[in-house]
């Protein structure tokens, strides 16, 4: 199992929540966040300039889903967030040891 952590454009979360149950993904968690990637929270960066880092706001996507579905779920986070522009975000993934389902005591990927 994989925790694949999408962190993506406010605006993009209905669209990447859409293309992920598309695929069959069950469970989801999400958190307002902010953050800065390579522009420090600016638009625009030029060569010598001085400017401050800002925190932009963005929102983090959190989903555990089998080895076998990592691949479909990045395509599909990437296909939902992506306007081309910078800024759309970045996806993390890492593994997962076990999951438990309280409920019933579930293991692994039955437990998704
Ligand atoms: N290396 C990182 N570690 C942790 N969080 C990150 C990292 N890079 C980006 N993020 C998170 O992702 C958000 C979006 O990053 P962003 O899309 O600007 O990445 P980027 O590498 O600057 O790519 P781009 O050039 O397309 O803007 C950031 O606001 C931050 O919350
Ligand atoms: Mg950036």
């Amino acid at each position: 199992m994989k925790q694949i952590t999408a962190v993506v454009r406010p605006g993009k979360l209905d669209a990447v929540k859409a293309a992920l149950v598309a695929i069959d993904v069950v469970g989801m968690t999400i958190n307002d966040v902010r953050g800065f990637g390579r522009q420090k929270g600016q638009v625009e960066i030029y060569r010598g300039n001085e400017f401050t880092v800002d925190f932009l706001s963005k929102m983090r996507i959190t989903i555990v889903v089998a080895d076998d579905k990592v691949e479909a779920a990045i395509t599909a986070i990437t296909e939902a967030a992506r306007t081309g522009e910078i800024g759309d975000g970045k996806i993390f993934i890492t593994p997962v040891e076990e999951v438990v389902r309280i409920r019933t005591g579930d293991r692994g990927n039955a437990a998704l």
